[in-house]
């Protein structure tokens, strides 16, 4: 137990404020959306300004060991602020939370809370508990995870993540989230759409719908739906312009899916598919259920039924036992896929996981090395698929003023491009076209095309 004791109740007048920060994936930005969501229900108010905080979360990621390290490295800093004001509360939810609950209370006693994937949702029970005194530790994985939240609490007016399912029942052998996030749970479509129905009625225009393993959605479920008929059931909900979804894993990518994709218009033609290698004998070893000339084919049936598609995808290189060419071969389905985008990651072992057994042989300058030589094919790649956009119209969802300057506008294409263009900032949570004029690997820029050219 730490030292707080009994905390005295500030007035009832003075709204208490509460940080957070994600690390990691979006499924981590909703979680902590959907914790101060709760917590508003009991007076509490976000700030941006972790200094004025009250309460300070730390939203983690386990997914690599630097991003654990990271957070080992923010709660120390924060060990003498609670010493001088012991009423500030410190907690930590997340993957990290779940997974090194009991070492993060050893080694940082003046962290309050700690809340794992799952138990997040009651937060603000969880805070008033800490409130009286004492570590709470919340980290249990069984039962239901109700996540309705009010809408209205987001950092974005037009856009909004949606949670549709929960944890992933998959075992690539160098993941930890199936660990720290549990077996899938699906959440039902009426729940969803009510959720989505409510952000289309406070001005959303576009939603992401989040799962870590998206394309096994609904199999938990009675009516046994899929994604692609959630998709169909979302785009039926008034007010909403453009639907996108993450992540998908190859393995259970199907044509049906592609197929519907094709025929609605409010979804979108981006697909974040991750490979993570080239090279068959590595995506074996990693169990990732599909071949290299599997995730082709998938390229290509994307490509013929959804015209347009952008696809990108995630790479882990230095993989246990990676050999030179193994990653020449995930070099050159970068060079042949041409993908609007990559993400790419060194591997790193994750303790309990099926490759942690494995020796992790690649040296780190080797890894390195190859990050780098990826990331620079894919900047060509980007470019040069980029260039070729130049003169043509792309559909714009208006953001807002962009931060350096605020006559000129930011938003996304169907594509999940940014385009920078100028314009009025009346224009944010609008749907433009603009004219792309040049660009760079990451950006597009154009002028707005007026109404009467539309
Ligand atoms: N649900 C997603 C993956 C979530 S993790 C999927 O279906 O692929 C996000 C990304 O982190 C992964 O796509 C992978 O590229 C990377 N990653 C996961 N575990 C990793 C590890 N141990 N080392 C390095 N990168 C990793
Ligand atoms: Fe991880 Fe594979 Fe699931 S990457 S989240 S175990 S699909």
């Amino acid at each position: 137990m730490n030292s707080g004791g009994q905390r005295s109740l500030r007035p009832a007048t003075a709204p208490r404020k509460v940080f957070v920060e994600a690390f990691g994936c979006q499924m981590n930005v909703l979680d902590g959306e959907l914790a101060i969501s709760k917590l508003s229900e009991t007076g509490w108010v976000r700030t941006q300004d972790d200094s004025e905080a009250d309460l300070i979360i730390f939203n983690t990621c386990s997914v690599r060991d630097q991003s654990e390290h990271r957070v080992w490295s923010r709660l120390g800093a924060l060990r003498e602020r609670k010493a001088m004001d012991p009423s500030l509360l410190i907690g930590v939810m997340g993957c990290m939370a779940q997974r090194e609950a009991s070492e993060i209370l050893r080694r940082m006693p003046h962290v309050d809370i700690v809340c794992g994937t799952r138990r997040f949702p009651s937060m603000d029970a969880i805070v008033e508990r800490a409130e009286r005194g004492g570590q709470v530790l919340a980290v249990e994985t069984d039962g239901f995870v109700d996540v309705r939240r009010d809408v209205t609490i987001r950092p974005d007016r037009h856009r909004a993540f949606v949670s549709v399912m929960r944890g992933c029942d998959h075992k690539c052998s160098y993941c930890i989230v199936p660990k720290t996030r549990g077996p899938q749970i699906d959440r039902p479509v009426v729940d969803i759409l009510d959720e989505v129905r409510r952000l289309a009625d406070d001005g959303v225009r576009e939603v992401m719908l989040l799962g870590q393993n998206i394309n096994t959605y609904g199999r938990y479920l009675d009516e046994r739906p899929t994604l692609a008929t959630l998709l169909r059931a979302v785009h039926e909900v008034p007010g909403i312009a453009r639907i996108r979804f993450l992540t998908s894993n190859p393995m259970d990518l199907r044509e049906e899916l592609l197929r519907t994709m094709g025929e609605l218009p409010k979804a979108c033609g981006y697909l974040h598919f991750p490979a993570q290698s080239g090279s068959d004998s590595t995506l074996r070893r990693m169990r990732r259920g599909y071949t290299r000339s599997r995730y082709l084919e998938l390229c290509a049936a994307a490509r013929e039924l959804c015209p347009g598609i952008e696809l990108a995808s995630d790479f882990i290189v230095g993989f246990p036992g990676e050999t030179e060419d193994e990653f020449q071969a995930t070099r050159s389905l970068v060079a042949e896929v041409g993908f609007k985008q990559i993400y790419v990651f060194k591997y790193s072992v994750r303790p309990g996981t099926a490759a942690a057994a494995i020796a992790d042989d690649v040296p780190e300058d080797v890894k390195s090395l190859r990050c780098n030589d990826l990331l620079d094919l894919q900047e060509t790649v980007s470019a040069e698929r980029n260039r070729a956009k130049i003169g043509s119209r792309v559909e714009v969802l208006v953001d807002g003023p962009t931060r350096r300057d605020a006559s000129r506008l930011s938003g996304r294409d169907d594509g999940n491009s940014t385009v920078i263009f100028e314009g009025s900032p009346s224009l944010a949570g609008a749907l433009v076209g603009v004219r792309v004029t040049w660009v760079t690997a990451p950006v597009l820029y154009g002028d707005l095309v007026p109404d009467s050219e539309r």
